[in-house]
């Protein structure tokens, strides 16, 4: 891969001391198993948000995959139907929703709230139509953070011939005026399951809960947003104190292993998302890589589950984490 472009998918903000952070976060937790819990073959099936799963591991938004492979968001989705779990497409994807589509899997679309509702409203009823499955919001991002290595690589703009394909030609635009009565808008828009990605604060939660949100994300963009934010699995306990069960948490930055999966799941997530691990499965061998690398973690959590004692990702409980 060019290494422009390497470090654009690799890198965080600031000291990068988030992106670190994240998966220090998984490396500081230790298991304690249980046995001879006579748990048989493992059942590692999921639901979230009416969108059944294979395992409870999606592919989390990521911008510009055909600078990854010359397949694209297409060859990631590929690697997701076969693996039987969802993408979620980014709103920066150099290829058309439509197109995605085609690869047959069950695809959830990422939105950076937009000013303009008018073409907001159009994306929504453009993806939805493609058969879009949840709207994923992200809404950690009001400015762009500080990425010094794109900075210093000077990486500002895609090459040539390389757009968001599903923008119409315009500029994503990161709104720091934006605030809930946007969500209340966007609940009101669509029918689909509102899914909040970003939040890290308990009161956001407990926010995002009031304001209809059908799930969370608990995530810092992997890193990329504000430098020295809180880790993820750091942040959860708290969040899903604020919920309260009453909506479904997921979590992703710096899961890394099948056991990390474990690790989050027995912590309380519903379910987690993986971004780079997936970028590096695409751009080592297109649909096949992506695939591959959803398969180990399956094999990893599966393996972990039967170690630990767990049948099925409920079984796990935050005493079997310390
Ligand atoms: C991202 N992420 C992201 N999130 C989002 O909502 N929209 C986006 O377009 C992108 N783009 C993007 C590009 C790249 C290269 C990376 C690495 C990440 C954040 C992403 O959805 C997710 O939160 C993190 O990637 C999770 O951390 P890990 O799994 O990469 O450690």
């Amino acid at each position: 891969m060019n290494p422009v472009h390497a470090d654009f998918f690799a890198g965080g903000a600031g000291e990068e001391r988030t992106l670190k952070a994240n998966t220090d976060a998984y490396a500081r937790r230790r298991i304690i198993p249980r046995v001879l819990r006579g748990t048989g073959p493992r059942d590692l099936r999921t639901t979230v948000c009416g969108t059944d799963l294979s395992m409870p591991v999606l592919i989390a938004p990521t911008a510009f995959h055909l600078l990854a492979h010359p397949a694209g968001e297409t060859g990631t989705a590929a690697g997701a139907a076969a693996a039987g779990t969802a993408m979620v497409v980014s709103m920066a994807a150099t290829q058309p929703i439509e197109q995605i589509a085609t690869a047959g899997a069950t695809l959830w679309f990422q939105l950076y709230p937009q000013p303009d509702t008018a073409f907001q409203d159009a994306l929504i009823g453009r993806v939805t139509k493609a058969g879009v499955k949840a709207l994923v919001v992200t809404v950690d991002s009001p400015v762009l953070g500080h990425r010094r290595r794109d900075l210093r690589n000077g990486f500002t703009d895609l090459p040539d011939g390389l757009a968001c394909a599903n923008m119409d030609g315009r500029d994503i635009v990161m709104d720091a005026a934006l605030g809930w009565p946007h969500i209340d808008r966007l609940r009101a828009a669509t029918g689909l399951p509102l899914i909040l990605k970003g939040i890290l604060h308990p009161a956001d939660a407990a926010l995002a809960v009031e304001h209809g949100a059908d799930a969370i994300i608990v995530s810092n963009h992997g890193g990329r947003q504000l430098d020295g934010a809180i880790a993820t699995l750091d942040a959860l306990p708290a969040v899903l104190g604020a919920t309260g069960g009453r909506i479904p948490v997921l979590i992703d930055g710096g899961i890394r292993t099948g056991t990390d999966v474990l690790v989050a799941l027995a912590l309380g997530a519903t379910a987690v998302l993986v971004g780079r691990p997936v970028i590096r499965g695409l751009a080592a061998g297109g649909a096949h890589g992506v695939r591959e690398t959803l398969e180990t973690l399956r094999a990893q959590l599966d393996h972990g589950l039967a170690l630990a004692g767990a049948q099925r990702p409920a079984d796990l409980t935050p005493d079997l984490i310390t």
